[in-house]
């Protein structure tokens, strides 16, 4: 699986984005260990909280599939549909990325790979 394949399955997942309050489509490609690949898009609701991001929902399909092992993400999104510019993970996914992963794990953007260790140096850990 290439960085470039990964992102257009998550552009593609942006296009499933349920998000008629923001308008702002994220999409998600997530990479197991193993290859297999999770897609996930942001998910709003009127009560607005509950509202879950496009990664939280791609690591909740794995991890309800039975896989926590994972090596990289890919994150897409934007305005309008708009995924022209780079969109970082929010701190609540990078908490649950935290969760699953190491410091090594990748994180593909539009502008380039980082690794959680460069997203979050020092992250909470129960
Ligand atoms: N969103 C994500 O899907 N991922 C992030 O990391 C940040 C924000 C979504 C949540 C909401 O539906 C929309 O973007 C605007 O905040």
């Amino acid at each position: 699986m290439t960085d470039k394949k990964l992102l257009e399955l998550a552009a593609d997942a942006a296009q499933r984005a349920y998000c008629r309050y923001s308008h702002f489509s994220v999409g998600a490609a997530l990479l197991t260990d193993g290859g297999e690949v999770f897609t996930g898009c942001n998910i709003e609701n009127g009560s607005y909280s509950l509202t879950v991001c496009a990664e939280r929902t791609a690591i909740f399909k794995a991890v309800s599939e039975g896989f926590i092992n994972f090596s990289a993400i890919a994150i897409t999104g934007g305005a309008g549909g708009d995924l022209s510019s780079p969109c970082y993970p929010c701190g609540a996914c990078l908490q649950v990325i935290n969760e699953f992963c190491k410091g090594d794990f990748r994180i593909i953007l539009t502008d380039g790979s980082y690794t959680l260790d460069e997203l979050m140096p020092n992250r909470f850990k129960l």
